[in-house]
């Protein structure tokens, strides 16, 4: 059997579409919207002459001049959520949702809907620009947009033309509202995780206030539109990954907990709990939790601290009266196994709490499927969760455990796999129906002959042809990385 090859990553330089060159556009498109950021931020800061202001407004007047000489057009729009660049619809992540959602508010707050930059625009013409844009009047979007107009008009710039957001919201952008949504829920989890735990680090006490709401928005969410944030916990980065993880590990434990019966008080106390159950970590260097092998027998005693180190941190929390109590039991008992065979030792039997059970296991599946350093290679999904069902010394409940493989399916969400028709395709969802879990809804996101399908197709597995036989079947599941597929990209 061939194996498909890829022609082109996902990442690299794209063909040329329909629409100018998608993959050349969100990159510079990131590399547009972050300096038009900093330059409005600096023309806040400091006055007009300013060295600061001037390099970054020639930032910003390269960048657009790029785009037009290599497309010949640079028109930026704004839709619901989404900023487009020439018809490409730029993609948020981790890094640059801060500044993007800062854009997209200031162009809806002055009622701007397009911006077409022309060649011939000058860094003062930039200053005149983005000085007026970001002084929109107070609820007053078409009002501000008239005024911004005649503010260009007066100071006699003409590179741009403006125009007000057009009004047409159909029902494939409303979905993908909901998924812009979960994504800045992510992204906002993985700072405000951050946060926490560096502070804790600092020896300093976090306030809860942040967590809090954000527990309550994955609950939220979660109960609206599941789907979308699993699907998020596959960016699986690594060089965040002690934030990603205990993100992950909430957004699992939620979903699961869904699964279970809990009610929405329940899975808010939950999200809590999963989100801190390695709080204890904050207290152990840095470079010892990134070690992958050669722990000293101290060093390994530090780490099997970190459930007890847990309890006490989450003691110090400001606010911690209304911390829940589960969040101090899921942090001590999220390694100790269903038969106690873990760690610490309790020294009477005692039963583990339905929170930790479910705790370790988003925890153990979330764990052996991230790359945690650069020499360890993790396992593929379907065989982790195979593992973790069979092997009875991973000591989890196998009540959850089966839940958990009815929420993610036998190939979980992320994993990418061979389908007899010869495509990739990564598994998006699983099949509602508990009896097909090995025909899950996938993208296809290449042809038979290896060449990458921009954007994916989306295809049911369980779809059959008149006389009966599966459209498509999954053969095998394949490495991302062989193929130069970055997973995550394909969930943002
Ligand atoms: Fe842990
Ligand atoms: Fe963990």
């Amino acid at each position: 059997m061939t194996s498909p090859q890829l022609t082109t990553p996902p990442s690299g330089g794209a063909a040329q579409g329909e629409h100018g060159n998608p993959a050349y556009l969100r990159k510079i498109g990131r590399t547009l919207i972050i300096s038009m950021y900093s330059a409005m931020r600096s023309i806040k800061l400091y006055p007009p002459e300013h060295t600061s202001v001037q390099r970054a407004l020639e930032d910003v007047a390269n960048v657009a001049r790029e785009i037009n000489e290599h497309e010949h057009e640079l028109e930026f729009r704004v839709s619901g959520e989404f900023i487009f660049l020439n018809e490409t619809r730029l993609r948020l992540d981790l890094t640059n949702y801060a500044s993007f959602g800062q854009v997209l508010n200031i162009c809806k707050a002055s009622g701007v809907g397009v911006i077409r930059a022309a060649e011939t625009a000058t860094p003062n013409d930039w200053l005149v620009f983005l000085n007026a844009l970001d002084t929109p009047l107070k609820n007053d979007p078409e009002g501000s947009l008239d005024r911004l107009t005649e503010r260009l008009r007066n100071a006699g710039v003409t590179a741009f033309e403006l125009e007000q957001p057009s009004e047409s919201d159909t029902d494939r952008e409303a979905s993908e509202q909901v998924h812009a949504a979960a994504v800045r829920t992510y992204a906002q989890s993985v700072t405000v995780t951050k946060d926490v735990m560096n502070s804790v680090r600092l020896g300093k006490t976090p306030s809860l206030k942040k967590i809090k709401r954000l527990v309550q928005t994955i609950v939220d969410q979660i109960l609206n539109n599941e789907v979308s944030l699993v699907g998020l916990t596959t960016i699986r980065d690594y060089d965040e990954y002690t934030f990603t993880h205990s993100v992950n590990v909430c957004i699992f434990s939620v979903a699961l907990g869904r699964r279970l019966g809990f009610t929405k008080r329940q899975l808010y106390d939950l999200g809590m709990a999963a989100l801190f159950h390695d709080i204890g970590k904050s207290r152990i260097p840095i470079d010892m939790l990134q070690k992958t092998e050669g722990l000293t027998d101290e060093e390994w005693k530090l780490i099997m601290a970190h459930p007890w180190l847990g309890v006490l941190g989450l003691f110090q929390m400001r606010g911690q009266a209304e911390l829940p109590y589960r969040a101090m039991v899921v942090a001590y008992e999220h390694h100790m196994k269903c038969d106690l065979s873990g760690y610490p030792k309790p020294i009477r039997a005692r039963q583990i709490c339905m929170t930790a059970k479910i705790v370790a296991v988003a925890d153990g599946y979330d764990a052996a499927t991230s790359r945690r350093s650069y020499q360890t290679e993790p396992l593929p999904p379907p065989a982790v969760l195979e593992e973790m069902r069979d092997n009875p010394r991973r000591g989890m409940d196998p009540v959850v455990v089966k839940a958990f493989i009815n929420l993610l399916g036998i190939y979980p969400v992320g994993t990418l796999v061979v389908l007899d028709t010869f495509e990739l395709a990564i598994v998006q969802t699983a099949n509602p129906n508990p009896e097909l879990l090995a025909r899950p809804i996938v993208m296809v996101v290449s042809d038979p002959m290896g060449n990458l399908i921009t954007p994916p197709t989306v295809a049911d597995l369980a779809e059959q042809r008149p006389d009966g036989t599966y459209e498509r079947t999954i053969i095998k599941t394949a490495d991302p990385e062989r193929y130069g597929i970055r997973v995550g990209d394909y969930f943002l």
